[in-house]
């Protein structure tokens, strides 16, 4: 079925519709909140009022901002009410950019490029937490900048007792997040930006998550550590419209403290044969709708409606707290601080992973985490309707894992584990890249639907053989 040639004829667009639809068999539930990561979903009235501003302005193009001067405006006027949220200053400036990952990508270019201009710096390093989202892995293996990692004390929060060893004079930035992903922890901004700031680094916030939940959360009269600009050291941030801002997908941005750091991000090409050429971001092209979905969305809700969507979602996040520390064989990893957070196992018999697969089996749509193994929960407003119904399959998952405790050396909970513990990591890099290529094999490779229209990822069927392989040898 993946293999497809373009039709010799075109077809009648009720048709084509129908298929589309049809596509969306096999995805996750996401309009009833089963779902506890990529998507952040209101009500399908949202959606509709969303994909309305994305439609008038599907054609337009962000490259070139002199030309659509309606998309310029939308955003400066999305990057100033971002700085507004995130107190910057009067000349915090920044751009729309087309994801949380193309944001953490830029800041790690644009500080590569200044500290090369500035400092003449040639072999560059950045210090990141290990916490830190792969988005920035992802950079300092693009951009050629050296990762190097802030451990998590005992409480799985970042140690920043090494700080300042850990920079030298070929350190391009540092970065703290708000919060990160895995656990859902602040990191500690303030001692950062003052550490940071003594040794003239410039200190990133990646606030991708927390950019438009944190701010609501304090207005709501939470309390947090200081996380934004409101701290001295902190250059940049990035805060994403596309998840708690409730936009349409493809919408982030970037915030500097300047205009002279913003500058290093930029790219100017004077000697194109194709015309002077100048760009603010990564990409050429730059989707309009996402701005204009963006822009809307923001004046839809405004700050009452986001501090009532903050509020819902922490209600469900402290039910999803105790309900958790409640049940037997449970804990919290670390101290979440945010809109999300991670539970692992606190009894031996009670594989987390074999009740992430029970879960599943109920219809729910988990992220596993590792080190410690942990299952995730990026939690909405929407969660707030379906949190007692999790935490009453969580709580049955338990005992059924208790009471069956085959069931963390079989199925997914046997292939995850083994994926989080053995020990050749680099092993289980290559296995993971040739099962992941697969999936681009030439016309579709190995996502196949099974009869049921499940997903059967050849992932999943690797890391069977696998499990199956380590059993035979052991
Ligand atoms: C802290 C953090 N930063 C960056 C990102 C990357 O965002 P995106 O998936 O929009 O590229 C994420 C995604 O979850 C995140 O949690």
């Amino acid at each position: 079925m993946t293999h497809r040639k373009l039709p010799d004829t075109g077809r009648a667009e009720a048709e084509v519709l129908d298929e589309l639809r049809g596509f969306a068999r096999a995805d996750p539930d996401y309009k009833s909140g089963r779902i506890w990561s990529l998507v952040y979903h209101l009500d399908d009235a949202h959606d509709d009022f969303a994909a309305a501003a994305y439609r008038q302005y599907s054609s337009a193009n962000g490259l070139n901002p002199a030309a659509f001067q309606s998309l310029k405006r939308m955003e400066s006027q999305i990057v100033s009410m971002v700085a507004g949220l995130l107190h910057g200053g009067p000349d915090t400036c920044g751009v729309v950019t087309a994801g949380g990952t193309e944001s953490c990508l830029l800041a790690v270019k644009t500080y590569r490029d200044m500290a090369r201009k500035t400092r003449r710096v040639t072999r560059p390093n950045m210090v990141i937490p290990e916490t830190a989202h792969v988005a920035w892995f992802k950079a300092a293996e693009y951009f050629g900048v050296r990762a190097r990692l802030l451990p998590v004390n005992g409480e799985l929060a970042t140690d920043i007792s090494k700080l300042g060893r850990r920079m030298d004079g070929n350190t391009v930035m540092v970065l703290g997040s708000a919060p990160e992903y895995p656990h859902g922890t602040i990191d500690p901004i303030a001692e950062m930006g003052a550490i940071a700031q003594q040794k003239a680094i410039p200190l990133h916030v990646d606030a991708c998550v927390g950019g438009f939940i944190l701010p609501f959360m304090e207005m709501n009269g939470i309390d947090l550590p200081d996380w934004d600009f409101r701290v001295p050291g902190v250059s940049s941030m990035s805060a994403d419209l596309h998840k708690y801002g409730y936009a349409a997908k493809g919408a982030s941005t970037i915030l500097y403290r300047d205009l002279d750091t913003l500058k290093h991000q930029m790219f100017v090409y004077q000697d194109w044969p194709g015309g002077v050429f100048a760009s603010p971001a990564l990409l050429g092209t730059r989707p309009g709708g996402a701005y204009a979905a963006a822009w809307a969305v923001m004046q839809k809700l405004g700050v009452a409606g986001y501090r009532d969507l903050a509020a819902r979602t922490a209600r469900a996040v402290e039910a999803l707290k105790a309900g958790i520390e409640e049940i037997d064989g449970l804990r919290l990893l670390g101290h979440p601080q945010g809109p999300l957070l991670a539970y692992g196992s606190s009894d031996p018999a009670v594989s987390i992973y074999a009740v992430a697969d029970q879960l599943e089996q109920n219809g729910w749509s988990v992220n596993r985490v590792q080190n410690p193994d942990g299952i995730h929960a990026m939690v909405t407003a929407k969660h707030a309707e379906v949190t007692d119904a999790y935490l009453a399959d969580l709580a049955s998952a338990v005992t059924t894992v208790r009471a069956n405790p085959d069931l963390a050396r079989t199925g997914h909970a046997a292939a995850y584990g083994m994926m989080a513990h053995v020990p050749l990591r680099g092993m289980v890099k290559a296995r993971v890249l040739d099962t992941f290529a697969e999936m681009y094999r030439a016309g579709g490779g190995s996502l196949d639907l099974d009869e049921a229209g499940h997903k059967a990822p050849l992932l999943e069927r690797w890391m069977a053989k696998y499990v199956a392989w380590r059993a035979r040898r052991s």
